[in-house]
Order: structure tokens, then C-alpha cells, then sequence
């Protein structure tokens, strides 16, 4: 799948971070029954990369990016276990490089129009602004649109149910992530009913 089919299946995607891979199957079905087809999966746990695999076997129309990539090693791993696509909080060229090379589609995070000119520069048009609402939020990526118009951004960090349709009708806002749809502690909970009730207002919000 390319970046550009990704992002328009994407509305808001959650970021999922997944103690107990045993819990990633009910995870996406219940993120899939309210109606997101774009995850991002963070590998911040050991479970990551069995949740990610557990998440495409239940959910197999499911998009699972991995997130937190911060390593050339981690991007070449997780794009091995079959990640989707990768997102990453922050950019160095070697990371930039190393994203390239996997052939998979990759959202890297920017949170500065200089950092967002250096993504440009390695062939990256599509970026993650993170932290978004620490960073600036909606001004700062409101101000961002005139001097780089052909950049989209996929704005994630302190976003919620209430901010997040002021990011979507900005011109240069792609998609929106956040924590807030699936937490750790719904996870935690196996409350999915309330992961279906948040993805499905989330789904409706682009
Ligand atoms: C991320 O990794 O993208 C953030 O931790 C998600 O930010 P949020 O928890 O503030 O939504």
C-alpha cells in the first residue's frame, strides 16, 4: 500500500501502546468495528512486534504501522516482522536513510519548519508533527502551510476528542493521532465497547 492510499484511509489514528500481546486480537477488532482502518502501534514494549502480528490475524483489512521508530535497526526490524508502514517521533539522517531503504511507506516526525525543510530535502513529504500541541498546535501548523505548501502532516502529542476536528480542517492535515481512542489502561481493562465508541466517533471527525 502506498503512503498516499494509507492517509486517505486514515482519519484519526490511534496509538496504541500494548503491554500484553494477548490482548492485541480483541485491540483491533474493536478498533476495526468502530470503523479506523490506520493504526500505530508504538514499540515501547516488548509485546510490540507479537501485538502487531496478533493485530493484522485478527483484523486483516487493518492497516498496524509501528511507531516510536528511532533506529536504522528498528526500522529494518519491524519493516521485516511486516509492519505496514513506520512513524517515527523525530528524524536524523541516518533514520532517514534507513526509512528509505525499507520500501515501506514512512511518516517521520518533525516539530520545526527547519526539521520539516530537512525531511523534505531526504524525500519525505508527509510527516508526523510531534509533540503537536507542546510544539504550537494548530498555529503553528496553520503558519507552517504558506512557506510549505506541499507538505501534509499527520499531527499527534496532547491532541484530543475535542481538538482534534480544528486540526482536520486545516489544509495541510492529513490525518491526526493520538492516544486518547485506545489507552493504556482501556487496554489494560479489555474495554472494548469503549474503544468502539471512541474509534467511531474518531472515525467520523475527517
Ligand atoms: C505518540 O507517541 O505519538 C504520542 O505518545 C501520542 O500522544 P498522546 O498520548 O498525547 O495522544
Amino acid at each position: 500500500m502506498t503512503l498516499e492510499e494509507i492517509l486517505n484511509l486514515a482519519t484519526v489514528i490511534p496509538v496504541l501502546t500494548v503491554e500484553d500481546d494477548a490482548r492485541a486480537g480483541d485491540l483491533a477488532r474493536a478498533l476495526h468495528a468502530g470503523g479506523l482502518k490506520v493504526v500505530e502501534l508504538t514499540l515501547r514494549t516488548p509485546a510490540a512486534l507479537k501485538a502487531m502480528h496478533a493485530m493484522q490475524d485478527a483484523a486483516p483489512d487493518l492497516v498496524v504501522g509501528m511507531g516510536t521508530i528511532r533506529t536504522p535497526d528498528q526500522a529494518r526490524r519491524a519493516t521485516e516482522e511486516g509492519a505496514h508502514f513506520l512513524v517515527s517521533p523525530g528524524l536524523t539522517p541516518g533514520l532517514g536513510e534507513a526509512l528509505a531503504k525499507t520500501g515501506i511507506p514512512a511518516l517521520p516526525g518533525v516539530a520545526t519548519a527547519s526539521e520539516a525543510m530537512a525531511a523534505r530535502e531526504q524525500g519525505f513529504c508527509a510527516l508526523k508533527f510531534f509533540p503537536a500541541e507542546p510544539a504550537g498546535g494548530i498555529a503553528y501548523l496553520k503558519a507552517l502551510h504558506g512557506p510549505l505548501p506541499d507538505l501534509v502532516f499527520c499531527p499527534t502529542g496532547g491532541i484530543g476528542r475535542e481538538t482534534a476536528p480544528a486540526y482536520f480542517a486545516l489544509p495541510n492535515v492529513a490525518c491526526v493521532g493520538g492516544s486518547w481512542i485506545a489507552t493504556g489502561a482501556m487496554i489494560e481493562a479489555g474495554d472494548w465497547d469503549a474503544v468502539t465508541a471512541n474509534a467511531r466517533a474518531a472515525a467520523q471527525l475527517k
